[in-house]
């Protein structure tokens, strides 16, 4: 089975990206032949600085690889490396409804806060991702919540480019994992964890060092009751705890709630700050043992690379004789 997924190039990556998305693309490598891709030219759609972006692209392979991304058993490539994606995602262009686009949350939350410019490169990211996807004839995408809707996009495009130009997409599908999908803040619990929130204090980094995970668990924000239950609406930030010890663990969040029965949140903010401490631990050790090693890092996308232009530009001869474009094949 074809995985695929692709994750923007930052130097932030926290506790939602690790339990919604990374940690299942280490799990994708034992299930199927899986691809990732660092999206450097997804990150380009809104300000960024040209410096930056190259030294994000590695902090985010040395956290793949830290996680236990292993370039032996699957794909790991920096998507500007395999020009088939920009190609294929203009040509997509053509089957992707404007009307379609413009339904985009990510678009409308993303728009809002620039500050200079709304690209239009801002609004075609879905297409872009859509390309991502289809080049390689996915049929699973594992990604966190907040990806479901262009995963959705990804389908229509799919279906009305086969319908239009003939058989030529495999209909892909999103995995979103049954826990710990949408990991809020825990300083505002509504709100998805995010590197873009207005302060680190209810995001946990995979990098932060020990005590400042024990501090951000420890002053998350919970509800005035004492029971330790899963009910989002009354108790969003003892329920976001209770997803992330139960994803931590890997057991269910019942699992979770029977433990801690008759507890104190202290009690239990004390056991999640220590499975999150215990579990990012040896990521964040082996990530600075990765990370200064540049050229090997480099060496492993340009590996990476080769084998993704490989799959990639079949399907482009496929989708080019089928639109009629460039010579008779
Ligand atoms: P990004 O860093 O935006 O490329 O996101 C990488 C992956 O992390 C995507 O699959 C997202 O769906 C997932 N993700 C981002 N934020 C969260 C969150 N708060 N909870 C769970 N998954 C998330
Ligand atoms: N848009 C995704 C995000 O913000 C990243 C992404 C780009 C992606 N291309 C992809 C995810 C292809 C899955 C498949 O997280």
């Amino acid at each position: 089975m074809r995985i695929f997924s692709g994750i923007q190039p930052t130097g932030r990556k926290h506790l939602g990206n690790y339990i919604g998305a990374i940690r299942q693309y280490v799990d994708g490598q034992e299930r199927g032949d899986a691809i990732y891709s660092i999206v450097d030219l997804h990150a380009t759609t809104v300000s960024y600085d040209p410096a930056e972006l190259r030294r994000t692209v590695l902090d985010t392979t040395a956290m793949l690889l830290a996680a236990g991304v292993d370039p032996e058993r699957c794909i790991l490539f920096r998507q500007s490396d395999v020009h088939e994606h920009t190609e294929l995602c203009w040509l997509l262009c053509s089957v992707t409804a404007h009307g379609d686009l413009n339904r985009m949350h990510q678009f409308k939350e993303k728009s809002a806060r620039q500050r200079e410019l709304v690209s239009a490169g801002l609004f075609v990211y879905p297409v872009l991702m859509a390309a991502d996807i289809l080049a390689y004839q996915t049929e699973e995408v594992p990604v966190g919540d907040d990806q479901r809707q262009h995963v959705e996009l990804t389908r229509e495009i799919a279906r009305r480019f086969n319908e239009r130009f003939g058989e030529t997409f495999v209909i892909p599908r999103h995995r979103i994992p049954e826990v710990g999908a949408r990991i809020m803040d825990l300083q505002e619990p509504t709100s998805k964890m995010s590197t873009t929130a207005p302060s680190d204090a209810g995001v946990i980094l995979v990098l932060d060092d020990p005590d400042t995970i024990r501090t951000k668990v420890k002053r998350a924000v919970t509800d005035t009751g004492r029971e330790i239950v899963r009910d989002p609406e009354r108790k969003p930030g003892i329920s976001n705890l209770i997803e992330i010890l139960a994803a931590v663990r890997d057991v269910s969040p019942q699992q979770v709630e029977a433990e801690f029965e008759g507890r104190g949140y202290g009690e239990f903010k004390q056991a999640v700050a220590e499975a999150v401490v215990e579990y990012l631990a040896p990521v964040r050790e082996r990530y600075e043992e990765l990370r200064p090693d540049e050229a090997g890092l480099e060496r492993t996308l340009r590996e990476g690379a080769d084998k993704a232009r490989e799959i990639a530009s079949a399907t482009m001869r496929q989708v080019r004789a089928a639109m009629g474009v460039g010579p008779t094949p």
